[in-house]
C-alpha cells in the first residue's frame, strides 16, 4: 500500500441514465454493486479514502455501513456534496481535506478498474495525470484534446507514451468537430493535492449541465505551466457506466475474469459463456460446472459436479453432485451427496444423502446413508413459522411423502411411500400413514356399461 496516496470516490451522481429507482452505484456487478467493487481495489492502493455522496446517501451508506462498517471513520470517509451550491464532479471534490499530499481521483461507475493498473498511474509524477483511450466510437465520454500535432481522430494500435494533454472537452459542450476526437477521458486522475486546493474553487458553471467540471481543471492548470501527465488505458478496464447497457458490458467482463480465474484454479467449463458465478463464490479442489449453471452469494465448491442449468445461492456443496435442473438455496450443506433433477434444498444440511428427484428439502438434517425418494416434500411452513425434520441415519424415505414439521424420523426407519407423516418415528420402525387400497372385482364394466 502506497501510505502517501489518498482516494477520492465520486459517487454523488443521480445516475438519470440508468432509469431506475436504484442510485447508480448500487447496480450489481456479479453480485457486487459499482461502488463495492471499487472501493475494493481503493482499500489495496491508501489508507485514506474518501467517498462522495449526495443522492439516496442513506442507502449508499447503509450499503458501506454493511459491507465496510469497521473501516468506516477510521479509513473510509463519507462527505455529502453540496449538489445545489456546486453541482458536477469538480463540484464533489469541494471541502475534501485529503490526509496525504498525492490525491487518486476515480468515477464512482467506473467497476472493472484494478489496483495493478491504477499503480501504473500513481507511479507518474507530473503535478496532474490523467487517464485515457481511444475509441471508434467515443459516444458519452468527454473529447480529450492533444497538441495538433498528435493525430487524435483515428483510433489508434499504438498511442503515444506521453500524449500532450490540452484540454477536456464534455460530449454537451462539443462542437461537431470536437465530438469527431476519440481519445476520451477515462475519469481516473492522479493530483498533487495543492493543485486541486488551487483550481477547484476556480472552476466556473458557465457550460452546457451548468455543473462544476473537475475535467477543467486540466485546461485552468495547463494554461498556468502545471505539467500534465496522460496516461493510455485499455477502455476494458476503464469503462464508465452509465446506463444498462453498459451495466450489462460491463458485468460480462467481469464475468468471463470471474470465470477465467475460477478455470485456472482447477474448475472445468462446459460453454464457459453460458456460465455465472459471482465474486465471492470459492472454488476447490476439481470441479465441473455444467452449461448454463449459476453460482451466487459466499458459496463454496468443493470436489463437486454441477449439472446443467443448477442454481446455487449461498451454500456448501463437497464432493457432491448437483442436476441438473437443482435449487440450492442459501444455507445449504452438502457433503458426499447425490441431488437429482427438480430438487430444491434450503438451509439443508445432508451428509451422504441421495435424493434423486423432484423434491423439497427445507430447513432439514439429513444423515449418512439415507434416500429419499421422488417428490418427498419437507412441509416447513406452518404459515406462521418455520420447523425443522431432523432425519437420522440410514432413513428410507418412499416417493411422494410429506414430512410435516417439526418432526424427526430415528435412524434406521422406513417411510412407505405416499405417507404423510405428522408424528415422530422411532428407530428400526416402519411408518406407514396412508388409506388403505380397496380393489373391487368387476367394477369397470358396471361403470362403463362394457369391457374395454
Ligand atoms: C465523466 C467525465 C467525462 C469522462 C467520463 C468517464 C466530468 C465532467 N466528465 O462523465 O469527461 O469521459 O466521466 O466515465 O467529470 N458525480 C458526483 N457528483 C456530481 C456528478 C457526478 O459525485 O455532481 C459522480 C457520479 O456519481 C459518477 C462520477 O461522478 O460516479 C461521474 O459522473 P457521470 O455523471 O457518470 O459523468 P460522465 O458523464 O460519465
Ligand atoms: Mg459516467
Amino acid at each position: 500500500m502506497d501510505s502517501s496516496l489518498s482516494v477520492v470516490i465520486l459517487a454523488a451522481g443521480a445516475g438519470t441514465r440508468m432509469k431506475s429507482p436504484t442510485p447508480k452505484v448500487l447496480h450489481t456487478l456479479c453480485g457486487k454493486s459499482m461502488l463495492a467493487l471499487i472501493i475494493n481495489q481503493a482499500l489495496e492502493l491508501s489508507d485514506d479514502i474518501h467517498i462522495v455522496l449526495y443522492h439516496q446517501a442513506q442507502r449508499v451508506q447503509d450499503m458501506l455501513q454493511c459491507e465496510f462498517g469497521a473501516l468506516l471513520d477510521s479509513t473510509l470517509h463519507i462527505h455529502i456534496q453540496d449538489v445545489d451550491r456546486f453541482p458536477g464532479t469538480g463540484g464533489a471534490l469541494r471541502g475534501i481535506e485529503s490526509k496525504h499530499h498525492r490525491v487518486l481521483v476515480l468515477n464512482g461507475d467506473m467497476p472493472l478498474v484494478r489496483s495493478s493498473s491504477l499503480k501504473t498511474l500513481c507511479a507518474r509524477t507530473e503535478p496532474i495525470v490523467m487517464s485515457l483511450f481511444w475509441l471508434q466510437n467515443p459516444d458519452g465520454y468527454g473529447r480529450v484534446v492533444l497538441d495538433s500535432d498528435e493525430i487524435h481522430t483515428i483510433a489508434q494500435a499504438n498511442p503515444p507514451k506521453n500524449p500532450k494533454v490540452l484540454k477536456i472537452i464534455e460530449q454537451k459542450d462539443a462542437s461537431a468537430q470536437e465530438l469527431e476526437i476519440r481519445s476520451v477521458n477515462a475519469g481516473v486522475y492522479v493530483f498533487d493535492r495543492d493543485v486541486l486546493t488551487r483550481y477547484i474553487p476556480r472552476l466556473s458553471n458557465a457550460n452546457a449541465q451548468k455543473e462544476y467540471y473537475l475535467t477543467d481543471v486540466v485546461a485552468l492548470a495547463r494554461d498556468e505551466g502545471v505539467a500534465i501527465g496522460g496516461v493510455f488505458v485499455s477502455e476494458g478496464e476503464y469503462m464508465g457506466v452509465n446506463d444498462k447497457i453498459h451495466l450489462t458490458k460491463a458485468q460480462e467482463v467481469l464475468l468471463a475474469r470471474l470465470r477465467e480465474h475460477a478455470m485456472a484454479q482447477g474448475v472445468m467449463m462446459d460453454m464457459p459463456h453460458t456460465i455465472y458465478i459471482e465474486s465471492d463464490v470459492v472454488f476447490e479442489g476439481e470441479c465441473v460446472l455444467e452449461n448454463g449453471v449459476r453460482i451466487c452469494g459466499k458459496s463454496v465448491i468443493r470436489d463437486s459436479h454441477i449439472k446443467a442449468h443448477s442454481v446455487i445461492e449461498s451454500s456448501v456443496v463437497i464432493k457432491s453432485d448437483v442436476g441438473p435442473m437443482a435449487h440450492l438455496r442459501p444455507n445449504s450443506h452438502i457433503t458426499r451427496t447425490h441431488i437429482g433433477n427438480f430438487v430444491e434444498l434450503k438451509s439443508a444440511h445432508l451428509e451422504g444423502v441421495k435424493a434423486g428427484h423432484l423434491s423439497y428439502l427445507g430447513d432439514c438434517e439429513i444423515g449418512e446413508g439415507s434416500n429419499i425418494g421422488a417428490g418427498v416434500i419437507t412441509c416447513n411452513y406452518d404459515g406462521k413459522a418455520k420447523h425443522k425434520s431432523i432425519i437420522g441415519k440410514n432413513v428410507f424415505v418412499g416417493s411422494d411423502c410429506q414430512l410435516v414439521a417439526p418432526v424427526r424420523l430415528e435412524s434406521n426407519t422406513l417411510i412407505a411411500a405416499g405417507s404423510t407423516i405428522t408424528h415422530n418415528v422411532p428407530s428400526g420402525a416402519l411408518a406407514i400413514a396412508r388409506t388403505k387400497q380397496h380393489n373391487k372385482p368387476g367394477f369397470f364394466a358396471k361403470f362403463f356399461g362394457k369391457t374395454k
